[in-house]
This record gives C-alpha cells, structure tokens and sequence, in this order.
C-alpha cells in the first residue's frame, strides 16, 4: 500500500517506525491517516523481523487531533453510523507487538489519545497534552476520558478534560502520563535505543510482558497477578528463558531466538 499521510520506514531491520506526516494541519487524523497507521502497524505486528514499532510526528506536532474541519458537518447519525473518527482504533489496540509514542510538540484530543494506546510515551520538552474537546462543545472519543485518569488520576483528568487546559513535558512526566523527557534533539535517538533495546530480548518474553502489564488496567488485582503468575510458569516452556539464564549463569551475552 502506497502510504500519504503517514511515512513508513525500519530501523536495523527490527524497529518499525511510523510518522505521521500531515504538517500542515499539524498531524490531524482523518479516516485516511487512521486507515494507513492501522494498515502499517497490522504490517509489522506480521513482520517476524520487527520486534517493536515506533509513533512519531512533526518537531511542532505528534498530532493536534482529529481532523475538526472534517467533523464540522458531520450529523450524530454520520458519526454513529459511519464509525467516523474512531474507526480503526481497536487495531491499534490489538497490535501485540510494542509500541512507544516519540512525542514533540502537540498531543491534543484525538493525539493524546494515540499517544496514550501506544505502550508507552517518550516525551520531548517541547510536548504538550491536552483533552481539550470541551472547547469544541464535545468530549474525548478515542478513550481519553477512560485512559487520561487511569494514567495521571482522577483530579488532573477531570482537571483537564473540564478546562481544556495542556499539560507540558515535565508536569506529564511528574503525573505518570510519559516515561521519560528528553531534549527535543535527542528524541528520536533516545526513542529507538530504547525499541532496539526491547528487540534484544525474547519476543515471547516481551508479548507476555506487554498483555501483562494491560492486564493491570482491565481487571482486578487478583485476576491480574494470577494471569502474570501463569504468564511467568508458560515462559518456562520456552528455549529463550533456558537461553536467558544459562547466559547468565555462564555469564554470557544471551542470543535470543524467539522461541
Ligand atoms: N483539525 C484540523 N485542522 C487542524 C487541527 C485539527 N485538530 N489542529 C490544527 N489544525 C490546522 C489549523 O486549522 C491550521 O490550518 P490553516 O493553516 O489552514 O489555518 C493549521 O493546522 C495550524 O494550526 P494553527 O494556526 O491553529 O496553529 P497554532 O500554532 O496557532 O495553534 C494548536 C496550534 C493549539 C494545536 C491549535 O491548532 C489548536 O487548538 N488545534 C485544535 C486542537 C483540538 O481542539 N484538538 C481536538 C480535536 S477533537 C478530537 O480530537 C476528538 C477525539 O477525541 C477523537
């Protein structure tokens, strides 16, 4: 598929790298952006040589939100009907493999909301969040209403999808909604040391990290440490966890196969 809202390319074979590439409307997401992101993600989550997949956009924006110009006329019967808007986010959900969000600049609305499905977020000090749907006379659609508090608690979700106010890279950092801050110039290095740095262990090891750590956020502290406890007996079935420790035991640098 030829992509032209996005640009798709890998890092060392094993990173695949999405940017969103709208620069003038500051990585709006319409139907077509959300189409090609959903395309490319389901494309290296079927890659056996990609190990992790990387979200980024402009140095101004990762995205300023859904496409407003494009929603302006739409009815409640155009939106409910057509799935407008929100379509094709349950496969960025579904996607398996991880996914970090490298963001710079404006992640509002529906670009916070992105950010926020991405597995993590490394924020540049330049970035700024922000549900501020409220001003437009609607509310969060993507999930920002639900994963917002779940990540930064109730007080500063409700703080600002009810004021529309934006959040900067420290504060995010400080309220649990990035992992990291970096300087706007070493974001992308510090982002794919990170996803290559995630390629070198076992892929098993990392999906079963991943559905484990999003257990946390679906069910109940029980039910959660249960799925992870059963989760760590099943790697004992694999012949990267036999690889991992006897390196360790030998120490020696393990060489993961993926099986
Ligand atoms: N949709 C469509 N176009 C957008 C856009 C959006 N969400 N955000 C910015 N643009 C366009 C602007 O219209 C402008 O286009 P023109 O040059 O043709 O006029 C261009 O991008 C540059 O924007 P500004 O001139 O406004 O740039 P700025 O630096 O002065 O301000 C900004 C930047 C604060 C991000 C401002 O553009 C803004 O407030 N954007 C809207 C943010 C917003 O409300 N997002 C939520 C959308 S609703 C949503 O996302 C629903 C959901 O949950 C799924």
């Amino acid at each position: 598929m030829a992509y032209e809202l996005i640009e798709v390319r890998t890092e060392a074979g094993k990173v695949g790298v999405i940017t969103l590439n709208r620069p003038k409307q500051l990585n709006a997401l319409n139907n077509q952006l959300m189409d090609e992101l959903g395309q490319a993600m389901k494309g290296f989550d079927a890659d056996p040589a990609i190990g992790c997949m990387v979200i980024t956009g402009s140095e101004k924006a990762f995205a300023a939100g859904a496409d407003i110009g494009a929603m302006a006329t739409y009815t409640f019967a155009d939106v409910y009907k057509g799935d407008y808007i929100t379509r094709n986010w349950e496969t960025i959900r579904s996607v398996r493999k991880p996914v970090i969000a490298a963001v710079s600049g404006f992640a509002l609305g529906g670009g916070c909301e992105l950010a926020m499905m991405c597995d993590f977020i490394i924020a540049a000090d330049n970035a700024k969040f922000g549900q501020p749907e409220i001003k437009l006379g609607i509310i969060p659609g993507a999930g920002g209403t639900q994963r917002l508090p779940r990540a930064v608690g109730k007080a500063k979700a409700m703080d600002m999808a009810l004021t529309g106010r934006m959040m900067d890279a420290a504060e995010a950092e400080r309220a649990g909604l990035v992992s990291r801050v970096v300087p706007l110039d070493k974001l992308m290095e510090e982002t794919l040391g990170a996803a290559l740095q995630i390629c070198e262990y076992s892929q098993i090891a990392v999906l079963a990290a991943k559905e484990s750590v999003n257990r946390a956020f679906e069910g109940s502290l029980s039910d959660g440490v249960m799925f992870e406890r059963r989760m760590f007996h099943a790697l004992f079935a694999t012949q990267d966890q036999k690889e991992g420790m006897d390196a360790f035991v030998n120490k020696r640098k393990p060489a993961f196969r993926h099986e």
